[in-house]
């Protein structure tokens, strides 16, 4: 395997991580990690600390990787080069905007992957996550050959409840406190496709106006059950300015 020396002195292998550009002029590319993308990174992170904060995965054992974006890149090729994630970032006309990171892979007889992401505030409301989710849903069917993938989101992230939504991805549970998000665990809707759902493509179908109205919807029992955070239930689900 090849092995390159970084500039902090540590080696790591080298990882194939893919480029996935969107045709149709959107500006919005995927793209794999790299080491260098730590300055970038950890800038928009701490510059949209509040935005992402509510909405973060976090380390049940209060661990953190709070200024040292070099470790979690270095976390997520170590996890690439192990084929269990691949983390992407997504740019808009060059910029770096936020990341996708497909995670939780395997393949065989369950041949499947989680999606995860977050966008910059300042590229917020215009389509970029779910053209980057259709076009790494379709990557992974079609490129890695999987078979299902699938979403998880938070009962009052509305925003992302939209992406979904948007995609026709089909509701398929409430799973009681599965992920550790903003240090507690907390209840999550799960949402997925298979690949037969997509024949012609999730961002084709999409843009065809042809993604199923309804799919992502949830059922009033779930709804209700689902245990939320009275201080995110906003219109939003963002949490208002003076709650930051
Ligand atoms: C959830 C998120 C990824 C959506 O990305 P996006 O690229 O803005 O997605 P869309 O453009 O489809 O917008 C989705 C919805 O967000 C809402 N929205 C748009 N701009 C917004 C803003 N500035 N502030 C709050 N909500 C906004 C709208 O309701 C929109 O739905 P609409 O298009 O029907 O109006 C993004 O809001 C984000 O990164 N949030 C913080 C991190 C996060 O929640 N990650 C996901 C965890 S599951």
């Amino acid at each position: 395997m090849a092995r390159r020396l970084c500039r902090d002195g540590s080696l790591v292998s080298a990882v194939h991580l893919p480029t996935i550009a969107d045709d149709a002029g959107s500006g919005i590319v995927l793209r794999g990690i790299r080491m260098r993308d730590a300055r970038a990174l950890d800038h928009e992170l701490k510059l949209n600390r509040t935005w992402l904060r509510t909405w973060e995965a976090t380390n049940p054992s209060g661990f953190t990787f709070g200024g040292d974006p070099k470790s979690l890149i270095r976390l997520l090729l170590a996890q690439a080069r192990d084929s269990v994630g691949i983390p992407l970032i997504i740019e808009l006309d060059g910029e770096l905007v936020g990341q996708l990171n497909v995670s939780s892979l395997v393949y065989g007889s369950l041949s499947s992957g989680q999606i995860g992401y977050w966008i910059a505030e300042r590229a917020a409301g215009r389509n970029v996550t779910p053209t980057a989710v259709a076009m790494a849903t379709d990557y992974c069917f079609s490129a890695l050959g999987l078979h299902r993938m699938e979403i998880c989101i938070r009962p009052e992230n509305a925003a992302s409840l939209r992406v979904v939504e948007k995609l026709g991805f089909r509701y398929e549970g409430l799973r009681r406190r599965y992920i550790h998000i903003n240090g507690d665990w907390r209840d999550h809707f799960a949402f997925a496709l298979v690949r037969e759902d997509v024949p012609e493509g999730v961002l084709n179908r999409w843009r065809a106006g042809q993604a199923p109205v309804g799919d992502a919807r949830i059922p009033e029992r779930d709804a209700v059950a689902a245990s939320r955070d009275p201080r995110l239930d906003t219109p939003t689900g963002y949490p208002s300015r003076a709650e930051h």
